[in-house]
């Protein structure tokens, strides 16, 4: 008898980003600008509290919605930051990260054969969860507009098929946040041909210029899908807890699929994000101010170095185009992490038009960055 395992799955290829990451892990002295991830620990507030409670014995499974409490300070939060309203009973629920929420909004909303828009460059989950679900993923290529998703291009990519729609702003890879006006015009959109729109705002609070959340846009709430969570901003990454907000019947539907998966959340994490959204937003800002010194340095020498990379407006990645160098951002990659032990995420890892970019994450400390560059610089000379 010959094994046959779910050949939807078979058909999905590894995480692009995971496999950079693998040939790093247990080299010493590689400068990994690699996974996207903060270089500071969890504040020490919020790992005090999560201590305390677990001395405490808070070692038990909450509500599958999470702890009221901490949807509720969640919300407040939404409100102040965002000016977002939600209800926290109805419609929030904590999940186990932004992951978890991207994979049960497709499964509630999708059936066989349903389209979800994907702008691309983009985030390495989405198209593989939307396949999974059944549904079938629709490249929007925001290459040639500044890596933000054309409203124009965006409307000849609609069939009565379309379901939904992916946003991500600020964006992972490219860093770009999309402005008021556009979202606007895609909202407009969404109103007229009836999808939804899924936002994932993981990178929210690491603006550099500005930010308005696509929840906010006016007339858009009963068709909107709200993820983010606690690993960027506030260094949380291994806790593995997010949030997703939206109507009452998309939030009850995502529910209950958490309820057979995953149950509940982390109870500590719960408790270390409550201590976060109560009396750590400082921290957060401090942290943000640390990225934008880091992007201001990274992004000039990076182009001094013969990378044309344009400015990011938030999250903590460059994108810089290599296309001058005749390689292909997997052949750039490997060869850089060859010769010059630097490693960095080759585009195409975020999408076929992404082909012709690398990802450097500059969430890593001022002398490994200035060290970095000056190995870009030599192996791109070396290329001459
Ligand atoms: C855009 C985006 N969404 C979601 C995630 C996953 O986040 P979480 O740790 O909350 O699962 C990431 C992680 O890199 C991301 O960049």
């Amino acid at each position: 008898m010959s094994i046959e395992f779910s050949r939807v799955l078979d058909q999905i290829p590894p995480s692009g980003i995971r496999k950079f990451f693998d040939l790093v892990i247990g080299s010493k002295d590689i400068i990994s600008l690699g996974v996207g991830e903060p270089d500071f620990v969890t504040p020490w507030g919020i790992r005090e509290e999560a201590i305390a409670t677990l001395e405490q014995g808070a070692t038990s499974y909450t509500a599958n919605a999470g702890l009221l409490e901490c949807r509720e300070e969640t919300v407040s939060y939404l409100k102040e930051r965002f000016n977002l309203t939600y209800d926290a009973k109805t419609e929030t629920m904590l999940t186990v990260g932004v992951s978890e929420g991207v994979d049960i909004t497709m499964r509630a909303l999708l059936n066989a054969g349903d389209e979800v828009i994907i702008p691309e460059p983009g985030y390495v989950c989405y198209h593989p969860l939307v396949t999974l679900a059944g549904g079938i993923p629709i490249t929007l290529d925001t290459s040639g507009n500044h890596f933000i998703p054309d409203p124009k291009e965006l409307e000849k990519l609609i069939t009565p098929r379309t379901k939904a729609l992916v946003l991500c702003s600020p964006n992972n890879p490219t860093g770009v946040v999309i402005p008021k006006e556009t979202l606007e015009a895609i909202a407009a959109l969404s109103k007229k041909y009836q999808f939804w729109v899924i936002t994932d705002e993981i990178y929210a609070e690491l603006n550099y210029e500005g930010y308005t959340s696509y929840a906010s846009i006016p007339g858009v709430k009963d068709r909107t899908i709200l993820l983010s969570g606690f690993s960027k901003a506030f260094a949380m990454t291994g806790w593995r807890l997010g949030y997703l907000c939206g109507p009452e019947a998309l939030v009850s539907r995502t529910l209950k699929i958490h309820q057979y998966s995953a149950l509940c959340a982390p109870i500590i994490a719960q408790y270390a994000a409550i201590e976060a959204l109560k009396h750590n937003l400082k921290a957060v800002e401090e942290m943000r101010k640390s990225y934008l010194l880091r992007r201001n340095f990274f992004v000039k020498r990076l182009n001094d170095a013969g990378l044309p990379t344009p400015m990011p407006s938030g999250a903590f990645y460059t994108f810089s185009s290599i296309k001058h160098t005749g390689l292909s951002s997997e052949e750039f990659a490997l060869n850089l992490l060859k010769k010059e032990r630097v490693a960095v995420v080759p585009g195409n890892a975020f999408g076929a038009c992404a082909e012709g970019y690398i990802r450097c994450c500059y969430a890593t400390d001022m002398e490994k960055l200035k060290e970095a560059v000056l190995r870009i610089k030599r192996f791109i000379k070396g290329l001459q």
